[in-house]
């Protein structure tokens, strides 16, 4: 069994950024790449993830500019703050933190985004093109599965893949990621029957429901590739866990991404990347 170490790829992609940028700051007029993050509220966990892609932009040399607007804050200032970033020829990526409270609609919003400032990739423009399989800006999350597997040379023509959990944030998208791969692609959701008929079948098993252990050993076939994008707090001792119960889980894997230290950091890396690459879009 392979674990996939998604802390090692992340920090060796973060590194590879980091002299991207440096060769092209060596232009004295270049101007730097920019993420502004827009935060409503003040919910712990977005807080601490929002600290947490500022510091991994200073790290790489892209300035990471928080934007913060109060729980209370109206559709109307929510407007203004995007259309003003949308419009910031010094801004190249913009991400709306998700949760919104909730008299604020995430949909609105999110289509607010100019799709060439999408970093998140969640623009219809940007989410039709993945369908289509034309080039676009990929979600964070899908794309750093699709690095794990390729950094250990997965091949995914011809495999059957079960996606388990279809959100269009990261189920679905990633789900189309592999199917324009050229792998065989089952979806399952909350309402799929026996889930295990299809969880066996898999060369390539992907979890992402937030659900504790769904994933258990005897639902993954001899030799399967398991890639686990849950990431569940224990509200008493706060440990992390995932969609798959490792322990057991890893006798029967080939690879297997752990909790946490798998799809987690793979997540910030290419938030940095797809920055990046609006960035080089918008200077061209
Ligand atoms: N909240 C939790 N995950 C994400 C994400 O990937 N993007 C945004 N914008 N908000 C999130």
């Amino acid at each position: 069994m392979t674990l996939m170490d998604g802390k090692k790829l992340s920090d060796l992609k973060k590194s590879q950024i980091k002299s991207q940028v440096e060769e092209l700051m060596k232009d004295k007029n270049a101007r730097r790449p920019k993420l502004s993050v827009v935060l409503v509220g003040n919910d712990p966990s977005s807080e601490l993830y929002v600290r947490n892609k500022k510091k991994a932009c200073e790290m790489v040399g892209i300035i990471g500019e928080t934007i913060n607007l109060s729980a209370t804050c109206s559709a109307k200032e929510l407007t203004k703050v995007l259309t003003d970033l949308n419009n910031d020829s010094e801004v190249d990526g913009i991400l709306l933190q998700l949760p919104l409270p909730s008299h604020l609609n995430e949909e609105d919003f999110i289509q607010m985004i100019s799709p060439d400032k999408d970093v998140d990739g969640f623009h219809y423009i940007n989410q039709g093109k993945l369908l289509q399989n034309l080039p676009t800006i990929y979600s964070c999350t899908p794309l750093g599965v699709v690095e794990l597997l390729d950094y250990y040379k997965i091949d995914v023509v011809g495999k059957n893949v079960c996606m388990v959990g279809t959100s269009n944030i990261v189920g679905k998208p990633l789900g189309l990621m592999l199917l324009n791969r050229h792998a065989s692609v089952d979806f399952c959701n909350r309402e799929t029957k026996n889930l295990k008929e299809h969880t066996i079948k898999a060369d390539i098993l992907i979890s992402a429901t937030g659900r504790k252990w769904l994933i258990t050993e005897d639902m993954v076939k001899n030799g399967a590739v398991v890639i686990d994008i849950g990431t569940i707090k224990d509200p008493i001792t706060h440990k992390l866990y995932g969609d798959v119960d490792f322990e057991n889980v890893k006798k029967k894997a080939s690879f297997i991404t752990p909790v946490p230290g798998g799809v987690g950091p793979m997540t910030i890396a290419c938030l940095l990347e797809n920055t990046l690459k609006l960035y080089l879009n918008h200077k061209n």
